[in-house]
């Protein structure tokens, strides 16, 4: 609630001083705590956030969470409605440009992604250069930063139309790297990209052709791979998010800046998750066992993988969706057992006063591996479904990070608690 007077009085108790500071969207500015000082020759008053717990390191248009009351939104739409009813390029052209495309505007955004789906023949040989049991966010990591040499062009981040031409080569290509990894972690011939078929329904087909001569796209995979694209597609300033802005304000290229954001989402504690839920699942076995793995989660020797968020106390709204999209799924390639022993690990926590009083539900990781297995996917392979479509998140960040006049080289402030000066000691005086 605004009261008129938008503004913070702090008194320096060593001092005595009063300073008075704007606050505006319910921030203060930490270089208004600078003036703070108790003598002229004082560095000024500083925050310490570690892990940004609170501090807000940019002010973006972009994605909307309220973490207590489960809302996502991206540019102000809902991501229920986005789920429901668009394609996944219709979400990233949202994503980037703030507004739903018009019927012209899509068709156009979608000729311009379907003729950069390709990657210099290169990839291949570079992709061949892994072992084949190279881990595929490792190898993805490598090929987006080799794309840096392949487009010397995309260095000039600050021209606005040139970034766009980056964002497009991004977005169309990250499926293309990731299908050919897949294709040659099994011994298959590559499939080349296929302009006639929806971003999702290519990327089935590069993954998934035989020898058939023409590949099927099944219409309720493709559908349930756009909506978990949708969802994946941005989270605000997640760990790969400020990844890919605090590389990216350095004025590094946007390849390498993907590469860094892709390194960041490879990490179990971010991106890393649903492979863990899996593994839970397959541990647990059957149903029977349920009420004996949730003691141990109670006693605090195991955590409920898939449950609990930073942000969202309340049901993660990507998980809902990812629920309802499972049932579809199963419809096509069977039931994956493992959903019986979800559901009843779901029922169970959600009765138990020790998930309930801690606000544990389920996240978005908790349904989604149980999607991806369905489908055939190996559990290593899915963080590189997340990657792709959060792709297009972490172009629309740093498009907005370089369009953003107060935005400058990220550069963090330390607290330093080393020694002290002091002087050299020859090695023969050491010890
Ligand atoms: N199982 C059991 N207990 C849990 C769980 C869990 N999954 N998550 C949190 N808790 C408990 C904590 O032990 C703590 O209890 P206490 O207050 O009695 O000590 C309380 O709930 C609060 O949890 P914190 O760890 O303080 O919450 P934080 O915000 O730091 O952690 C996190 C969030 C890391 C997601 C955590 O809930 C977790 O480890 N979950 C399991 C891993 C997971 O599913 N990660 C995916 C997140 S979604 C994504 O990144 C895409």
């Amino acid at each position: 609630m605004t009261m008129g007077n938008d503004t913070l009085t702090i008194i320096d108790n060593r001092t005595n001083i009063t300073y008075t500071i704007p606050i505006k969207d319910g921030a203060i500015r930490a270089m208004d705590l600078r003036q703070i000082k108790t003598s002229p020759d004082d560095f000024g008053l500083m925050s310490y956030d570690p892990a940004f717990m609170n501090t807000a390191s940019c002010r973006s248009a972009i994605t909307f969470i309220d973490g207590d009351r489960g809302i996502l939104r991206y540019r102000g739409y809902p991501i229920e409605q986005l789920a429901e009813n668009c394609r996944f390029l219709e979400v990233a052209y949202l994503i980037l440009n703030g507004e739903l495309p018009t019927a012209q505007q899509l068709a156009q955004f979608e000729a311009e992604i379907k003729a950069e789906l390709g990657v210099p023949e290169n990839i291949k040989r570079i992709i061949e250069g892994f072992r084949y049991d190279a881990h595929p966010m490792a190898v993805l990591c490598s090929t987006l930063a080799a794309l840096s040499t392949f487009y010397p062009d995309a260095k000039k981040v600050r021209d606005p139309q040139n970034r766009r031409k980056q964002i497009i080569r991004l977005i169309a290509k990250v499926p293309t790297l990731a299908a050919y990894h897949y294709r040659y972690s099994r011994g298959l011939p590559y499939v080349d990209p296929d302009p006639t078929l929806s971003y999702t329904g290519n990327f089935m087909k590069m993954l998934w052709k035989g020898l058939e001569p023409t590949y099927e796209v099944n219409p309720v995979i493709e559908r349930a791979l756009d909506i978990l694209f949708i969802l994946h597609a941005d989270h605000e300033q997640n760990c790969s998010a400020n990844a890919m802005r605090s590389v990216g304000s350095s004025e590094a290229d946007p390849y390498v800046s993907a590469a860094a954001a892709t390194a960041a989402l490879f990490g179990p504690l971010h991106g890393g998750a649903n492979e863990q839920v899996l593994k839970m699942l397959d541990e647990i076995g059957s149903v029977e066992n349920i009420p004996a793995f949730i003691e141990d989660v109670k006693n605090r020797k195991r955590l409920l993988m898939g449950f609990g968020h930073r942000i969202y106390k309340n049901y993660d709204p990507r998980a809902r969706i990812i629920k309802q999209t499972a049932d579809r799924v199963f419809q096509v390639t069977g039931r994956n057992p493992k959903l019986d022993i979800a559901l009843e690990l779901e029922r169970i926590a959600l009765s138990d006063e020790y998930f309930i009083s801690r606000k544990l539900y389920p996240n978005v990781d908790f349904y989604s591996g149980i999607i991806y297995q369905a489908l055939g996917f190996q559990p290593e392979i899915f963080t590189v479904l997340f990657a792709i479509p959060r792709m297009t998140g972490w172009c629309a960040q740093w498009d907005e990070l370089m369009g953003d006049p107060e935005q400058k080289i990220a550069r963090p402030r330390q607290i330093y608690i080393g020694h002290g000066h002091r002087d050299f000691v020859p090695m023969d005086k050491r010890g």
